[in-house]
C-alpha cells in the first residue's frame, strides 16, 4: 500500500508518504527539486546503513550528499549538537538552498528539524523516520525541539524549538526492520491514544492485526502508520501552532510525565503512555464521561500489543500514589494553571478537564497499581 498525506495550510505544506521505499522516494523527491549544493544526511548512528543507501542513491543521480551521524540520547537532543552539525554542514558547503535529510527516530527528527529550521535562517527539510512513534507523532507537525541542561544538571525537554513543517515526511515500513521490539511497542502506544482520540475502527483493527504488526509485517505497518498519522495530521492542521485543539495529544500524558519523572530508568515513554491512558480512562469512567467496559477494552488491548497497564509491569517498586500526584503537578506549574486533564469523552474523543475531582484523579493512580 503507498499513500500520500497531505499536511499543513500554505505557504507551510508538506506531504507524508507512507509505504515508499525511503531511497527511491527521497531520491525522487530531490530529482524533481533540485536542491543547490550539497545535501545533508543527518543520520542516527543506529540507522547509518539506510542513511548511507540513501546517500549512495543520491550520488548515482549526481546530487552531492554528505552524511554527519549523531547519538540519538536526550542528552544528544542539544544546541551543542546543532552548533557541531552546523560546523559540518559549513564545512561541506551547504548552503541556504541546500537540504537537510534527518534519518533517524524522534531525536534525530528533532533535532536535525531544529538545525534546518535555523541553520543560515531555514532550509528545506526532508524527514525519514525510522522508529514507529516518529512515523506517527514526532516527524509530523513541523514542531522541533532541542533540550537544555538546567543548572542542577537535569534537562529541561524541547525548551528551545521552533516550527517549521518539513517538505517531505518518507515513512518506510522496512526502516523498522532493526527497530528493537521494545521500541516498536513504545510507537504502539501512540497509534492507540491516536486510535482513541479519533479512529473508531482502529482500536479493533490493531486487535486483529497486533501479530502482524508486532511482527512487522509491511503491508500492516503502511496501513497502521496512514491510519495513525492522519490523526494526528488532521489534530495539527486544526491548530498548527498548539493554541487549542493539539493539546488532546497528551491524552495520558499527564500521567505519564509523573511516571517518568520519578522512574525513567526503568520505564520508557511509551510504556508511560500505555499505564497514563489506562489512568486517564480511569478517571474518565468515574466521572461517568465513557463506560467502564472501554477501560477493560483498552486494558485488554494494550496487553495485547505487549504494553503494560500497571506500574508493577515495569517498575518493581513503584512510588506510592502520593509521590506520583505531586509529580502531576510539575506540568501545572509549567501551564501556569491547575491541573487540566486531557479526558476520553463517549466512544471516541477527548476534552480537556480543568481541575477534575481530587478522588477521581487518585483513583486513576489506584487503577495502575499504585498505592
Ligand atoms: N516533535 C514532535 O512533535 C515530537 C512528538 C513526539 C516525540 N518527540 C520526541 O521524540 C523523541 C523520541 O523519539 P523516538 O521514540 O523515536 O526515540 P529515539 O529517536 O530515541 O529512538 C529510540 C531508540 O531507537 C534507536 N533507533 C531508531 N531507529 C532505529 C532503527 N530503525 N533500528 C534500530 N534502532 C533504531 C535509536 O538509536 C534509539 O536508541 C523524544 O525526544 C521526544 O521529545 C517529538
Amino acid at each position: 500500500m503507498q499513500q500520500d498525506l497531505a499536511h499543513g495550510q500554505p505557504p507551510h505544506q508538506g506531504v507524508i508518504r507512507i509505504g515508499l521505499d525511503a531511497v527511491d522516494a527521497v531520491r525522487e523527491a530531490l530529482l524533481a527539486r533540485r536542491s543547490g549544493g550539497p545535501v545533508a544526511i543527518v543520520a542516527d548512528q543506529a540507522v547509518v546503513g539506510l542513511a548511507g543507501r540513501i546517500g549512495h542513491g543520491l550520488q548515482g543521480v549526481g546530487i552531492d550528499a554528505r552524511l554527519c551521524t549523531m547519538v540519538a540520547d536526550e542528552r544528544s537532543k542539544s544546541l551543542d549538537t546543532v552548533g557541531s552539525l552546523a560546523s559540518q554542514l559549513l564545512a561541506h558547503g551547504v548552503t541556504r538552498a541546500g537540504v537537510v535529510v534527518a534519518v533517524g527516530g524522534g531525536i534525530v527528527g528533532d533535532t536535525a528539524g531544529f538545525l534546518a529550521a535555523t541553520y543560515m535562517r531555514g532550509v528545506r527539510c526532508i524527514q525519514v523516520p525510522t522508529t514507529l512513534l516518529a512515523m506517527v507523532d514526532a516527524a509530523i507537525g513541523g514542531k522541533s525541539a532541542v533540550n537544555v541542561v538546567l543548572r542542577d544538571g537535569s534537562l529541561a525537554k524541547n525548551a528551545v524549538g521552533a516550527f517549521a513543517m518539513p517538505e517531505l515526511v518518507v515513512c518506510d515500513p522496512s526502516a523498522l526492520n532493526t527497530l528493537p521490539p521494545r521500541e516498536m511497542q513504545c510507537g504502539l502506544a501512540e497509534c492507540v491514544k491516536h486510535a482513541l482520540l479519533a479512529d473508531a475502527g482502529l482500536a479493533d483493527w490493531l486487535a486483529a492485526h497486533a501479530m502482524a504488526v508486532v511482527g512487522k509485517d509491511s503491508a500492516a505497518i503502511a496501513e497502521l502508520v496512514a491510519r495513525a498519522a492522519a490523526v494526528k495530521v488532521a489534530i495539527v492542521d486544526r491548530d498548527p501552532t498548539e493554541r487549542g485543539d493539539r493539546a488532546l495529544l497528551n491524552l495520558g500524558h499527564t500521567y505519564a510525565h509523573a511516571i517518568e519523572a520519578r522512574h525513567d530508568d526503568c520505564v520508557k515513554h511509551g510504556e508511560a503512555v500505555a499505564i497514563g491512558l489506562v489512568a486517564a480512562m480511569t478517571v474518565a469512567s468515574r466521572l461517568g464521561r465513557i463506560g467502564h467496559a472501554q477501560v477493560e477494552a483498552l486494558q485488554a488491548l494494550l496487553e495485547r500489543l505487549g504494553l503494560p497497564t500497571r506500574l508493577q509491569d515495569v517498575v518493581g517498586a513503584p512510588d506510592p500514589a502520593a509521590t506520583l500526584r505531586r509529580c502531576m503537578d510539575l506540568d501545572k506549574k509549567r501551564a501556569g494553571r491547575g491541573l487540566v486533564l486531557v479526558l476520553p469523552q463517549g466512544p471516541i474523543g477527548a476534552g480537556l478537564v480543568e481541575s477534575p475531582p481530587e478522588d477521581a484523579v487518585m483513583a486513576g493512580w489506584s487503577a495502575v497499581g499504585a498505592v
